[in-house]
């Protein structure tokens, strides 16, 4: 059976890191007998050029015909003009929109090889395994704008419907987890964080009493992400706030370009994605890490091709490369840094030479 997968590779290093997870996910197929049908699209910056527009509907199109999309970053300076009709962004946002991807799953684990990478002490990262689930088309990022000359707005809303989905995602993930929620929010100060607290509080007590539920104002964990992260297990939150804290907390992985992310709707195609943008300052120079959109990829394999084995092998070959001191400059130094399509080409090597091609 032929399985579509959309590829979005983007702008800055999107083609990159794409390429190297395609590589990946064709050493997949030919190690585990699948049959994976890669068609292409444009979004971004590209497409602008290419069409006028940031998401094409002929990319929507092939997203929703699609088993699952992956897609590498959007944006650059280029497009980045303030005063310009549209923006890349809007194009990701369209795409999230239409594909109805409301959870985004953000897993920031830390791996001894990476603890060097990472400005923080190894006391601190030893054994942190943290999933975060970030709101993902709901709050400030789609509500009503307004700008005139001296005066800007920008509409934060959510509806109980939008807020219980996906809480209940989280908490059932925490069940298969360690059966913590941590729902973070600023309910001392905003609506839609009361709003928020209140469904919580009442989803944990009718649905999930096995679930320990905690509360807390996003601004405290800014902090613990940092000082106990691995009081953490699942947390859970609304869109900006789970924006700025997987930045901060891919610090603990060693960087950025590790952290991967799936995208899932109630049903229909996921959006894989690493979660750093698009790297302008190092696009086309083949050093881009594609640990993030490889792990994507299994990500991928998982939620949208019901692929566990496929999936596991693909993060195992990931880990046991970095653990061989194969990665990036960004994760193993400059000295020992390897070219981007070398990192994709030792990960797919792994999984042609790995356990499953023995058992087959
Ligand atoms: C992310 C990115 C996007 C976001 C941008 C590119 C719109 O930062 O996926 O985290 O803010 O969601
Ligand atoms: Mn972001």
């Amino acid at each position: 059976m032929s399985r579509l997968i959309a590829l979005l590779p983007g702008d800055g290093v999107g083609p990159e890191i794409v390429a190297a997870a395609r590589v990946v996910l064709a050493a997949v197929a030919d190690t585990f007998g699948h049959d994976f049908e890669f068609r292409e699209g444009l979004i971004g910056g590209g497409a602008i050029d290419a069409t006028g527009q940031p998401l094409p509907a002929e990319t929507t199109a092939l997203c929703q015909a699609s088993a699952g999309v992956l897609l590498g970053a959007v944006g650059g300076p280029q497009w980045s003009d303030p005063s310009a009709p549209v923006r890349p962004e809007q194009g990701l946002l369209a795409l999230r929109r239409a594909l109805g991807v409301f959870a985004n799953l953000r897993p920031v684990m830390t791996l001894p090889a990476l603890y060097g990478a990472s400005p923080l002490k190894e006391s601190l990262l030893d054994g942190v395994d943290i999933l975060f689930v970030r709101e993902l088309t709901g709050g400030i990022y789609f509500g009503a704008k307004q700008r005139d000359a001296d005066r800007a707005s920008d509409l934060c809303s959510y509806t109980r419907e939008e807020i219980e989905r996906v809480l209940r995602l989280a908490f059932e993930t925490a069940r298969a987890r360690r059966g913590v929620v941590t729902s973070v929010d600023k309910a001392n100060v905003l609506e839609t964080s009361r709003l928020w607290r209140e469904i919580a509080t009442r989803l944990g007590r009718e649905e999930f009493p096995d679930v320990k539920l905690e509360h807390a104002l996003v601004d405290a964990v800014a902090m613990q992400l940092l000082q106990d992260p691995r009081r953490f297990d699942v947390v859970v939150t609304e869109n900006m706030f789970g924006d700025i804290l997987t930045d901060e907390a891919s610090v603990l992985a060693g960087s950025i370009g590790m952290l991967p992310s799936a995208s899932l709707a109630a049903s229909g195609p996921g959006l894989y994605e690493p979660i750093h943008g698009s790297a302008p300052d190092i696009a086309g120079r083949g050093i881009a890490n594609p640990c993030g959109t490889i792990l994507s990829a299994a990500m991928l394999l998982r939620h949208s091709l019901g692929l566990e084995a496929e999936a596991r092998a693909v993060e195992q070959a990931t880990y046991e490369a970095l653990g061989r001191g194969i990665g990036t400059v960004d994760v193993v130094g400059r000295e020992r840094g390897s070219p981007t399509r070398a990192v994709g080409a030792a990960i797919a090597a792994a999984i042609s030479e790995g356990p499953a091609r023995a058992i087959a």
